[in-house]
């Protein structure tokens, strides 16, 4: 139950869906549990596990009486992925498979993935749309890519899959009851997260990764989707596949971008906090700017996004005093 998983089980909880969470804890708090039971008003079951422990999984599915998963078990780091591959490729992709076999063994065969916009790679054209080439640069791009062809080639062996794809954008945000968030281990390497940390005196300054894109203030650009309309994203598509079989690909973003310093000052204005900055280098592997084409995702999921940029500083700011006082 880590970042996406804890929003995620409340819209599932809160749409009359029961939920049972596998977990190894490896980047999230079991204080998260009694948090979505309390935002949603609803018991949920968890069940302490590895992935790759395809017999405890599988018996977990069946005395859970599971019908359908939503596979959000992966390592997201992209600088520690190239640190460290083989445990991405072990916990990534290694544990795709054990997944896949565990939900084989008991017969569920609705699945919904976690996947990312890193698979793109460098952008041949923007927006990315689905049918963008994919060439990811870092372990961790090339696991959610191997993920997807394996789900792919599942599907097309085997006609009773379901499952959906969802290649997430930038996730930042959170549940706005400020009980929930996103809580790194360690110092942060995403924007939001040292922006919070900044915010909460944890971080004297953010160091902005360059100013001389070619952006229209030289800063790079993403495109921030808040993690509650991600969620919604995960209900939509589990809903989408209950009519629906095949393996299906859908970008979840917002369709445009913000660049650092529109989203620092959006940060400033809701939390009345001046955010200290110095400009450095690039860092290396990131790109100028990139944005989703969400037109898919719309017309047949039915979803897209409904919360501002403003929703997202001001759920962040929320979570981030919040999470200061616990
Ligand atoms: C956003 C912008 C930075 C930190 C990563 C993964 C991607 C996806 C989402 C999972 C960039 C700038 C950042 C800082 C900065 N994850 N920045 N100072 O790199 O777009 O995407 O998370 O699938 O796969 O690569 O996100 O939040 O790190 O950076 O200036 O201290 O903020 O250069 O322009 P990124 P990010």
């Amino acid at each position: 139950m880590g970042y996406i998983g804890s929003h995620t089980a409340v819209q599932l909880l809160l749409s009359g869906y029961q939920v049972h969470i596998y977990d190894n804890l490896c980047n999230s708090n079991i204080d998260t549990l009694q948090r979505i039971k309390r935002i949603a008003g609803k018991d949920l079951g968890f069940t302490y596990g590895d992935i790759r422990d395809t017999q405890k999984l599988t018996a977990a599915l069946k005395e859970n009486s599971i019908e359908a998963v939503i596979h959000l078990a992966g390592l997201k780091a992209v600088g520690e992925s190239s640190k460290k591959p083989i445990e991405y490729y072990s916990n990534n992709t290694q544990g795709s498979i054990s997944l896949i076999q565990a939900m084989q063994a008991v017969h569920i065969s609705t699945l919904v993935f976690s996947s990312s916009a890193t698979v793109y790679g460098d952008p041949v054209y923007l927006p990315y749309d689905e049918a963008h080439p994919t060439f990811p640069t870092n372990p961790y791009g090339h696991n959610k890519l191997q993920i997807e062809q394996m789900l792919h080639d599942l599907a097309f062996s085997d006609k009773n899959w379901r499952i959906a794809c969802l290649r997430y954008f930038n996730p930042v945000g959170a549940h706005e009851s400020g009980l929930i968030g996103e809580n790194p281990n360690g110092i942060p390497n995403n924007l939001m997260p040292v922006i919070g940390q900044v915010a909460n005196g944890k971080l004297a300054q953010l160091s902005i990764f360059g100013n001389d894109y070619s952006t229209s203030d030289g800063t790079g650009k993403r495109d921030y989707i808040h993690v509650m309309d991600l969620a919604d994203g995960h209900l939509m598509a589990l809903n989408w596949l209950q009519e629906n079989l095949g393996c299906h690909t859908f970008n979840l973003g917002s369709g445009s971008s913000f660049s650092v310093l529109e989203l620092l000052r959006c940060f400033e204005k809701v939390s009345a906090k001046k955010i200290p900055y110095q400009i450095v280098a690039r860092r290396p592997g990131d790109l100028s700017e990139y944005y989703a084409k969400v037109d898919k995702a719309e017309k047949i999921l039915g979803w897209k996004t409904r919360r501002s940029l403003e929703d997202i500083c001001t759920s962040s700011w929320n979570w981030i005093k919040n999470s200061k006082n616990n």
